[in-house]
């Protein structure tokens, strides 16, 4: 299926400069949502998952339908003052403006393999940021998966040696 049939690109928006990719028409079409979600789910499928892993806000739209597939569970990262318990921290820089990412403490087990899900990898500082705090906490990421790469912002340099999956790239 040609997922970019189901992309909507927005000019200048957030920011002047900043072509947003608009990932809405593809969750509004089911059949094109399904089909990207069982995308990920059959590449996860033999990477014996124990827990999938999101930032807030568009890493949980793709990772909860793929946890749910993969009847795994899946612990939200999300940003500075949204999670009730104890929680680590770390800072990172965003294609537009800077953040702190947080994830509960015991949110995964030493040892436990990882799959992170977002829809999009631009900086790559986001999914660098969830990767440190999935590994100081002792987990294993053995797969990163999503929607869109945009290739022109070199995000994959922050993932060497990491296994990517990418559905789209720009
Ligand atoms: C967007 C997008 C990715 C991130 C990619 O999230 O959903 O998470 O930016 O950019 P990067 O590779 O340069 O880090 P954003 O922080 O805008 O928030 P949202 O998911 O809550 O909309
Ligand atoms: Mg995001």
């Amino acid at each position: 299926m040609d997922y970019k049939n189901y992309i909507k690109i927005v000019e200048d928006w957030p920011k002047e400069g900043i072509q947003f990719k608009d990932i809405t028409p593809l969750m509004d079409n089911g059949k094109a949502f399904k089909s990207a979600v069982d995308e990920i789910v059959q590449y996860a499928k033999e990477k014996d998952i124990d827990i999938v892993v999101g930032p807030e806000a568009r890493g949980f739209i793709v990772g909860c339908p793929v946890s749910y597939a993969l009847e795994v569970g899946f612990a939200p990262v999300r940003k500075e003052g949204k999670l009730p318990r104890e929680v680590i921290k770390v800072d990172y820089g965003l294609e537009y403006g800077e953040n702190v990412l947080t994830i509960h403490k015991d949110a995964i087990k030493p040892g436990q393999r990882v799959l992170i899900t977002d829809d999009l990898l631009a900086t790559g500082g986001t999914i660098e940021a969830t990767i440190k705090l999935v590994e100081e906490l002792g987990g294993i990421v053995v797969g990163c998966a999503f929607l869109i790469e945009l290739s022109y912002l070199d995000g994959l340099e922050k993932l060497d040696g990491y296994d990517v999956l990418t559905l789209m790239k720009y």
